[in-house]
């Protein structure tokens, strides 16, 4: 597994953007209604690319994100899950699966004050199948969380317990729905494993689910193991997109159970 970066925190007064969009506090808005953009369409450049491309183009959450410095628009649903269910504590230990392109650990690094110096720092450890830039403040893994070796090296570079573990695993749709489904939630149960050996009590695990949300099983799974479980789909969510996120809070277990780490 490369360990792409481990970079300590940054001096103070060193730019570090914020997911709030207009207004003050916490609170996460991105709006407005920007002048659409017509893109033309190019000799060689497929209908679907085209589309992709206007769509992009006439996103608020994509502006606002190249606005605000983020590397993705997915960093507001992150930011938006949070301002509703609150569990990005400052302070905590918080594991990323599926981290590329970073927007997520971005949101992390900001909320649990990764780089704050007054004591109570948090912590980040981002993991992808992608090579990622690095993000001042998180620890950044490449490898596949499927692959024992990988999955070893993260809880030996994790050290300890997690409060809070992070899914937004997906893999490239196959357009097949069925297929995609089955991935999805094959990904989602091994990050509730994972969940379940590393996080201290009380913690709490958010992960990416399809329409029709958590499959039976694990949702009793989820609910035998957290105090609450709910399914939330954040604004920044493309209507369009069959993806929510499940949202387990106030994990009952013991933390560290059978992962040899520590
Ligand atoms: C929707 S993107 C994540 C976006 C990210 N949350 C952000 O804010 O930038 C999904 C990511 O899951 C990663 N992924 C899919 N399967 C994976 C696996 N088995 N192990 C690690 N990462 C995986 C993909 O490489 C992809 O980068």
């Amino acid at each position: 597994m490369a360990y792409m970066s481990g970079d300590r925190p940054q001096k103070p007064g060193t730019r570090r953007p914020r997911v709030t969009g207009k207004g003050k506090g916490r609170g996460t808005r991105v709006g407005g209604r920007p002048l659409a953009s017509r893109v033309k369409t190019a000799k060689g450049r497929k209908s679907s690319s085209t589309r992709w491309l206007r769509r992009q183009l006439n996103d608020p959450y994509v502006a606002e994100a190249q606005r605000l410095g983020y590397r993705s628009r997915a960093a507001f649903k992150l930011a938006e899950l949070d301002d509703r269910f609150r569990f990005l504590k400052k302070g905590a230990r918080v594991v990323d699966l599926g981290a590329a392109p970073g927007g997520w650990c971005q949101v992390a690094v900001e909320r649990t004050n990764v780089l704050g110096f007054d004591g109570n720092q948090g912590r980040v450890v981002g993991l992808d199948l992608q090579e990622m830039e690095a993000i001042a403040g998180a620890e950044l893994l490449q490898g596949d969380f499927l692959d024992d070796k990988i999955l070893k090296s993260l809880l030996q570079v994790l050290a300890g317990p997690a409060d809070i573990v992070l899914s937004d695993m997906a893999t490239d749709a196959t357009g097949h729905r069925a297929t995609d489904h089955l991935r999805i939630i094959g990904l989602l149960e091994v990050a509730v494993d994972f969940a379940g050996q590393v996080l201290t009590p009380g913690g709490a695990f958010v992960g990416k689910v399809l329409k029709g949300g958590t499959e039976n099983d694990l949702l009793n799974r989820l609910k035998r193991d957290f105090k609450i479980v709910r399914h939330a789909k954040p604004p920044a969510s493309r209507d369009d997109s069959a993806e929510s996120y499940v949202v387990a809070q106030g994990f009952r277990g013991t933390s560290m159970r059978n992962t040899g780490a520590g």
